[in-house]
């Protein structure tokens, strides 16, 4: 048998090496090796020492899964895709003091008040905390049964005995600690035990078990990404902590469709459910903004505008800056490159700040049109017009390309008074009251800025 010696294993995605490594060969991380004792003798588990025996059930037989379980808030289920599935794992992710804590109390409290059975174990605040955030939440009288605790094996003793609880709460795994293993809490090993321990819990007993975890900065559970794949349901909470909106959004979702979003507002009282949050992202939209241009952004069922942001300035850095919040930077690299190639826009000297106003993330190509245009709006410091929304895909070639649900993206901005399309020429256009211009190529762009094509 190999001897088990030293093993390091990296806190980002979870290789293994014998010896300490400056980058992980597997993820490509800087200085995210930790030593760890190895957790068992490595060898074949179908060998001389026998499992028990594994019995086949019919995928034809009928299910014993209960009726979802509604947390009562429409937002929340919603993401959910239709409330908690009784038995699975849900884990909540997202930058400390987004809120976290506040949803799922608030979403226990209303199930507590349905009649289900639920527990909150945290392991980040005291239990006098927890009431008086109840308290101040207006939910102090909610039959929630707590607990400040950190060991995972006392817990699942807990939940084992002879009260069954529907649904639990771990606030967060990153603190969770099980002695199986060595290492500290928060580092790979501990958090894929503890988790796989109370997955495991989940499975056997029914009881739904939502598992809060904490984001690196760079927008990961922090752990390995193994979590992941481990739990049933991933949500992410997200929103700037200094704006007041909040957006629950499935990345994974094993009993339902990951396209939905739940949306709320972060008030003195918690968080609200934004019910019709169309036109939650648009500012006051003045006239003669350069810079600005609105875009009809859609998220699972919904259509929800957007305002795109550029402010490019003359540089004197060697390196101009690039900045971009709610967008993804690489597209921002690639509309530049586009825009200066095909039209022969001079960005190269300029800082290039981009934003999605409110707090909103958008990740669609169907943002490049009006990305593009915001970007030549305040290059050459001319204001969009204020009664039209674009949609399109720029492809490296400069040509528009057609984008998905056109339908339910004109009629959102119909009903916040929009009166103009710009559109990708290549699209089936649906039936509008909205004025429809249609765009072949980026260089189409120029003429809502009475500039001569090049
Ligand atoms: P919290 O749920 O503790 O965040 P997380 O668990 O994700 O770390 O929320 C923390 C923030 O929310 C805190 O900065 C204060 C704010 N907040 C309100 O604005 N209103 C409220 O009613 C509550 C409970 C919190
Ligand atoms: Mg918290």
């Amino acid at each position: 048998m190999a001897s088990l010696k030293q093993t390091f294993v990296c806190q980002s995605c979870g290789a293994v090496s014998s010896k300490w490594q400056g980058k992980c060969d597997a993820c490509g991380q800087w200085n995210s090796f930790v030593e760890e004792a190895p957790l068992e003798a490595p060898g074949f588990e179908g060998g001389a020492k026998k499992g028990k025996v594994v019995t086949f059930a019919s995928l034809a037989a009928k299910t014993q899964l209960d009726p979802r379980l509604m947390t009562g808030i429409g937002e929340f289920d919603r993401a959910l895709g239709g409330g908690a599935v009784p038995g699975t794992a849900i884990l909540v992710g997202g930058d400390p003091g987004i809120g976290k804590s506040t949803l799922l109390l608030q979403a226990l409290a209303n199930m507590a008040k349905r009649g289900l059975k639920c527990v909150y174990i945290t392991g980040e605040e005291s239990v006098d905390q927890i009431r008086l955030r109840a308290a101040r939440l207006g939910l102090g009288d909610a039959d929630v049964k707590l607990a400040s605790e950190t060991r995972v094996r006392d817990i699942l003793t807990t939940l084992s005995g002879a009260e069954k609880f529907d649904v639990v709460v771990i606030d967060s795994i990153q603190t969770m600690y099980s002695d199986a293993a060595g290492a500290s809490p928060g580092s790979v090993t501990q958090v894929r035990l503890s988790s796989q321990n109370l997955i495991h819990f989940a499975k056997k007993s029914g009881t739904a078990i939502f598992l809060i975890g904490h984001v690196t900065k760079d927008g990961q559970i922090a752990g390995p990404k193994t979590m992941e794949h481990m739990v049933d349901t991933v949500l992410y909470f997200e929103g700037e902590k200094t704006q007041q909106y909040r957006i629950l959004r499935a990345v994974k979702n094993r009993f339902g469709g990951i396209d939905e979003i739940g949306v709320f507002e972060m008030t003195g009282k918690g968080l609200m459910e934004v019910k019709n949050p169309s036109s939650l992202f648009l500012s006051e939209h003045k006239e003669n903004t350069e810079g600005v241009a609105v875009f009809p952004s859609v998220e699972g069922t919904r259509s929800l505008l957007a305002e795109i942001e550029a402010l490019v300035v003359p540089s004197s850095a060697a390196n101009p800056r690039r900045a971009v919040v709610g967008w993804d930077a690489g597209r921002l690299a690639m509309i530049l490159a586009v825009l200066d190639s095909r039209l022969g826009l001079g960005f190269g000297a300029s800082d290039i700040y981009l934003n999605i106003a409110g707090g909103l993330r958008v990740v669609e190509p169907a943002a490049d049109l009006p990305a593009a245009a915001a970007l030549i709006s305040s290059l050459t410091k001319r204001a969009l017009p204020a009664d039209m929304v674009m949609i399109g895909e720029i492809s490296l070639s400069g040509e528009i390309r057609p984008v998905t649900h056109l339908k339910a993206r004109l009629k959102e901005a119909e009903k916040l008074g929009f009166a103009r399309a710009l559109v990708p020429a290549a699209s089936k256009l649906p039936k509008t009251s909205l004025n429809l211009i249609k765009a072949e190529k980026v260089a189409d762009l120029l003429d809502l800025f009475e500039m001569k094509k090049g």
